[in-house]
């Protein structure tokens, strides 16, 4: 979480910092601050909530051609001006902006700084007073930035400014992601190149533990020990206008509306000149090589990983099991000989899978990553990437992610599944095809949609989503989305299990979304709806052209039975945008939450 930029260079370091923190306001958006290096001394902005607050609270006169900037969600210590980044020293010599969360700050606060007055009550604070205490001592800025991140254990991106070396940023990292961009004359640094793609598209990734002297015209990696690390640098491959809401007003209905879209996309990237799946030769094979996938995700990939289970069951034969990552981590179950772990990341910066994967790296099993950023931490750490493609994702509720994640899932089972000589009735590129298309058809229904929401959910304070089978972990994802973009109670159940306990909070007019698309379970969902009902409940049956009954709400697109999640989270997500809306609330940065979770 937390988002940080810095610049150094001859332009106007305020404007760039600004721009940089409102792309990276996805990361959190809470508070928010920079600070820039004018001729006479640090100047210091920083203000409770978004990034449009603190434009009107910079002050434009000022002048600098240096600065860092950090847009926060809070760990340590509530959302205030206090706690805002950037945090100085006692002195006011170093300031800082952090994205993390340092485990020993206690330790080193009673260890080193038991003198230091503390203005804020972030675990942040201790690292630049840190510094200010080792520079006491060693009278050399480089030295006590060294031996205080040597001290520090946990997360950690750092952008720090000394005030008196006006010609550097001083740079460090661990676990938390960051970037160092280049340019002409200038340099910056970001936690995601999408914040920097205004000035550049060249960057140099850092890696853990590395320290970096970030000058103008000049960019020093170094380890910890003080060794040089040569690294070139990589063009980011994001498009600007990605990552701009065009004429959308909200990022969320553009990325609903760009999941046709990224069906094609994927179809394109894993289809070779013979119409065949293309797919790497590596995860090819420790597909064949393991006896059982381990699925480890979060929230909403966690959702897909369970439609993902299913593919890999039913399609491929691969035993397959699926576990949240936060529990996965103190939790392990009994493996099996010959594991292969999965992990499913829009992000590929969630800090409850990295610890798995720390954990699983340790033991030696290999791993592969789905994710969306293909340079991200789990990524790079693991042995195999499969891209999503799905193009940059900014809402925070996440949508064409998860129908890409079933995408790549159903084509990783299906290659396996004919690496094994399993045979087949349908082509995953094909059918695809048939659901970007579908989901298109659905894109444009967004009117009787909206008519949806307003019939089931303008009133309500919660809302039940029931389904059976691949239905039920749809609805799952169904009620997270609602929940978390209108603050509706919503959860989802299997259609069977409501009668075991939760039936009792059925009341009159309760909503209850039901998911109809499944043949072999179609008459009990239908009794499970008859249950509600007949205490009260309001019914919304979302059923597929095949099983529609008379009364049913919603109608979907008929496509491949396994692939029916792809379509069928659709009026789902539309539904929760919608009631969203209709609450005035803020669609693509709900309170409370934060796009990348680089915290556990
Ligand atoms: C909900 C949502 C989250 C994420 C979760 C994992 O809409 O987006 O539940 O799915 O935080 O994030 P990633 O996929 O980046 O690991």
């Amino acid at each position: 979480m937390c988002g940080i930029v810095g610049y150094i260079g001859n332009q106007d370091a305020k404007e760039i910092l600004l721009a940089g923190l409102e792309k990276l306001e996805y990361r959190g958006y809470d508070s928010a601050g920079i600070a820039v290096r004018s001729e006479e001394d640090t100047d210091l902005f920083k203000v409770k909530g978004r990034i449009a607050n603190l434009r009107e609270a910079v002050d434009e006169s000022v002048s600098a051609n240096i600065g860092i900037g950090h847009t926060r969600w809070a760990t340590h210590g509530e959302p205030s001006e206090t706690n805002a980044h950037p945090h100085q020293s006692t002195s006011g010599r170093f300031t800082l902006v952090h994205n993390g969360v340092i485990e020993n700050f206690e330790e080193l606060k009673s260890e080193y700084l038991q003198d230091v007055n503390f203005v804020s009550e972030t675990d942040t604070e201790v690292i630049v007073q840190l510094i200010e205490q080792f520079e006491k001592e060693t009278g050399n800025a480089l030295e006590a930035f060294r031996k205080t991140v040597s001290l520090l254990h946990g997360s950690y991106a750092l952008a720090v400014l000394d005030r008196d070396q006006k010609d550097t940023v001083f740079v460090a990292k661990n676990k938390s992601p960051l970037l160092v961009g280049l340019g002409e004359e200038f340099n910056v640094v970001a936690s995601d190149s999408m914040a920097m793609l205004q000035v550049t598209d060249q960057f140099v990734e850092l890696m853990d533990e590395e320290i970096v002297l970030v000058e103008k015209d000049r960019v020093e990696i170094q380890k910890l020990d003080g060794t040089k690390v040569e690294r070139d640098p990589f063009v980011a491959e994001i498009d600007a206008s990605d990552i701009e809401k065009g004429t959308y007003p909200h990022f969320m209905l553009k990325e609903i509306d760009e999941q046709p879209f990224v069906m094609r996309k994927i179809i394109q990237e894993y289809q070779d000149d013979n119409d065949q799946i293309k797919l790497d030769e590596d995860v090819r094979q420790a597909m064949a090589d393991c006896d059982r996938v381990y699925i480890i995700a979060a929230g909403t990939s966690y959702h897909a990983g369970l439609i993902g289970k299913e593919f890999l069951e039913k399609i491929a034969q691969v035993p397959t099991e699926v576990h949240i990552a936060s529990e996965f981590s103190y939790n392990m179950p009994l493996l099996s000989e010959k594991p292969l772990f999965v992990f499913i990341s829009q992000s590929g910066e969630t800090a409850d899978l990295r610890s798995v994967l720390v954990e699983t790296n340790k033991l030696g099993h290999p791993a592969l990553t789905i994710t969306n950023v293909p340079g991200s931490t789990l990524s790079r750490e693991s042995n195999y990437t499969l891209h999503l493609h799905a193009g940059p994702e900014i809402a925070v509720a996440s949508t064409k992610a998860y129908t890409a994640q079933m995408a790549v899932l159903a084509i990783l089972a299906v290659d396996t599944a004919r690496a094994k000589g399993l045979t087949l009735d349908f082509d995953p590129l094909k059918e695809l095809a048939i659901v970007g298309n579908a989901m298109e058809t659905l894109c444009d229904q967004k009117d009787q949609l909206e008519q949806v929401a307003r019939d089931y959910l303008s009133t309500t304070r919660n809302c039940f989503f029931i389904g059976r089978g691949l239905d039920y972990f749809v609805g799952l994802e169904g009620a997270l989305k609602l929940k978390e973009i209108s603050y509706i109670q919503a959860e989802g159940f299997a259609g069977g299990e409501l009668k075991h306990g939760t039936i009792a909070l059925i009341e009159d007019g309760t909503p209850v979304i039901a998911l109809a698309t499944q043949d072999h379970v179609n008459s009990s969902i239908r009794s499970n709806v008859q249950e509600v009902v007949t205490r009260g409940a309001n019914a919304c049956i979302i059923s597929p052209e095949d099983l529609y009954r008379e009364g049913d709400a919603f109608v979907i697109p008929t496509v491949h039975p396994l692939l029916t999640p792809l379509v069928s989270v659709l009026p789902l997500q539309i539904i929760s945008y919608y009631a969203a809306l209709h609450r005035d609330c803020d669609v693509d940065k709900p309170r409370n939450l934060a796009k990348s979770v680089t915290v556990e």
